[in-house]
């Protein structure tokens, strides 16, 4: 589905769910992370952009204090009081089907700013952002609903306060032990440009990529293992992290640098360790690729790129078969750099490829994955773009 075919969606979804027109169309898009992984919740540095895949939320004020939300993803609408929002969230979130866990938790983070008799909304959501590829659908619905809600409940939040309300929803409301990253790039993204984060000032930076100009595309290499960040392995990374971080005597590893290492590896076991030099050394990755890029250009960075990914593989271990063939391949057949991007565990790798040799990786990784007996993988390019607004 394309945005605008999402936004068609979100309407006719609207005008099913109420038999009216919506106030008004809102969207916010995907990401993808250039480089800066798992370094968002350790307080250091990420450099994700926004994509021209977006989420759509058709929305109109209700004049009672319900708030119902339905979504293409399903095929019934879920109507909560907006006194009860604070019962159901974190305590008895289960009750609530999972998909509309990530709408209401936006309304309800964001419901200590409006006033005591704010109405509620009618909220239709569709996307055209791939769900379970590593390029966070789940931030898109967050950030499309809270600039929706900010702008009808006329709070007047900054783009940072509504990316914060968005994690909230997340981590309480779905339940996903997750970072910042997504929805800051989801609310701060530019064209043509990454977005340089420090996640614990939560400054941002637009970085011009110069992509275009350097006859380059991304390619978005989708290896279709699904990935669920609300369980498992992301879990305990970040607990490897934390542990690390204790132990090391600070308040998060953004305080250590690629110095402390040696006394990382005398003080602390062998996996914590290498958790450690993955966040240590991804931090600074991050920001040689800020230089790199304003120094030298895009074409200089793929050495970061797959250093990035060995990190990932070796160090924090997230990565998995199929990804390790995406981003070889892609290699092999000329990409300036891959690695894989999100999460990990699954979702997708990214290539960033010449122009002229978009066709040839494709089929280099498609055959790769036909050979290796992978299921067949979703290859396509993405934009850098703008960030959340009125659709
Ligand atoms: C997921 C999380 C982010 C971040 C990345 C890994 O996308 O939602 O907060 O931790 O994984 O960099």
């Amino acid at each position: 589905m394309t945005t605008t075919d999402a936004a068609t969606a979100a309407r006719e979804l609207f005008t099913a769910l109420t038999g009216a027109a919506p106030a008004g169309l809102w969207s916010a898009p995907g990401r993808v992370n250039l480089i800066g992984e798992h370094t968002d919740y350790n307080d250091g540095f990420v450099l994700p952009f926004a994509i021209t895949h977006r989420t759509v939320a058709a929305v109109s004020p209700r004049s009672d204090r319900v708030v119902r939300v339905a979504s293409t993803f399903a095929p019934d609408a879920v109507e909560v009081p907006l006194g009860d929002l604070d019962d159901l969230f974190p305590a008895r979130r289960d009750e609530i089907a999972e998909w509309a866990r990530y709408p209401l938790g936006v309304v309800w983070a964001l419901q200590g700013h409006a006033a005591s008799d704010a109405t509620g909304f009618d909220i239709a959501i569709a996307s055209a952002v791939p769900v379970g590829a590593g390029l966070s659908s789940s931030a898109a619905i967050e950030c499309a609903v809270a600039v929706a809600v900010d702008e009808l409940w006329a709070l007047g939040l900054d783009r940072s306060a509504l990316a914060l309300a968005g994690r909230r929803a997340e981590n309480e409301a779905v339940g996903a032990p997750t970072g910042v990253m997504d929805q800051m790039a989801s609310m701060h993204g530019e064209a043509d440009a990454a977005i340089f984060l420090d996640c614990r000032s939560l400054k941002a930076r637009a970085v011009p990529l110069g992509f275009a100009e350097a006859g380059l595309e991304v390619l978005v290499i989708d290896t279709r293992v699904s990935h669920a960040h609300s369980t498992g392995g992301y879990r305990e990374r970040r607990a490897s992290c934390e542990l690390g971080a204790r132990l090391m005597g600070v308040p998060a590893l953004r305080d250590l640098g690629v110095d402390d290492l040696p006394r990382a590896q005398e003080l602390l076991d062998d996996v914590t360790f290498r958790r450690v030099r993955h966040i240590v050394t991804e931090d600074q990755r991050v920001l040689d690729t800020v230089r790199t890029l304003g120094e030298e250009g895009p074409l200089a960075i793929g050495a970061l790129l797959l250093a990035s990914h060995a990190s990932m593989r070796d160090d924090f271990e997230i990565s998995v078969p199929e990804l390790d063939t995406a981003v070889a391949t892609a290699m092999a057949a000329g990409a300036v750099g891959a690695r894989m991007t999100g999460g990990g565990f699954g979702g997708a790798a990214i290539a960033v490829v010449d122009r002229g040799l978009v066709s040839p990786v494709t089929a280099a990784v498609e055959q790769a994955f036909a050979d290796a007996g992978y299921r067949a993988p979703h290859i396509f390019t993405v934009t850098p773009a703008a960030g959340a607004g009125r659709a």
